[in-house]
């Protein structure tokens, strides 16, 4: 297995308009990028950047907050939302350089891969790990994009 970087914290909200006031006004975002539907997963996306560490060397580099909220119909962000009606965090996502390599590897580690990797919101394959199998962090696998 090939950790690569922490790509996102996906954080799931009841109103992706109110969480984009809240990165905006509280926590000084100047990178928000426009939300859009990720009608597959039943999920509206709103990715919100962190800045780039100049000195390059970071290995948080350009990681991003992803507002997750559910649309009509999707079940299991509502159900973390009954839980957690403010919101709250959901996922972590690392990038890997081979998705199929990775979901192998975690099988044979005896983790529960959730499904089969699909396209995700950057338009590269994605899979879940179940967070009783990863230290209680649901975990979100995810094929580096092209150009990073
Ligand atoms: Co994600």
């Amino acid at each position: 297995m090939k950790l690569g970087r922490l790509n996102h914290i996906g954080i799931a909200t009841p109103s992706i308009a109110d969480s984009i006031a809240f990165y905006r006004d509280v926590m000084g975002a100047t990178k928000i990028h426009a939300p859009f539907d990720l009608s597959d997963q039943g999920v509206k996306v709103c990715f919100v950047d962190t800045p780039t560490d100049s000195s390059g060397l970071g290995g948080m580099n350009g990681t991003q907050i992803e507002l997750i909220e559910p649309l009509p119909g999707n079940a299991s962000i509502a159900a973390f939302l009954e839980k957690n009606p403010a919101g709250g965090q959901h996922h972590v996502c690392y990038e890997v350089p081979d998705i199929h390599a990775a979901k192998a590897w975690f099988e044979g580690q005896g983790k529960r891969v959730l499904g089969a990797p699909r396209i995700g919101a950057h338009g590269t394959l994605i899979f879940f790990v179940h967070p009783r199998d990863m230290q209680g962090v649901l975990t979100e696998i995810m094929e580096t994009p092209q150009g990073h």
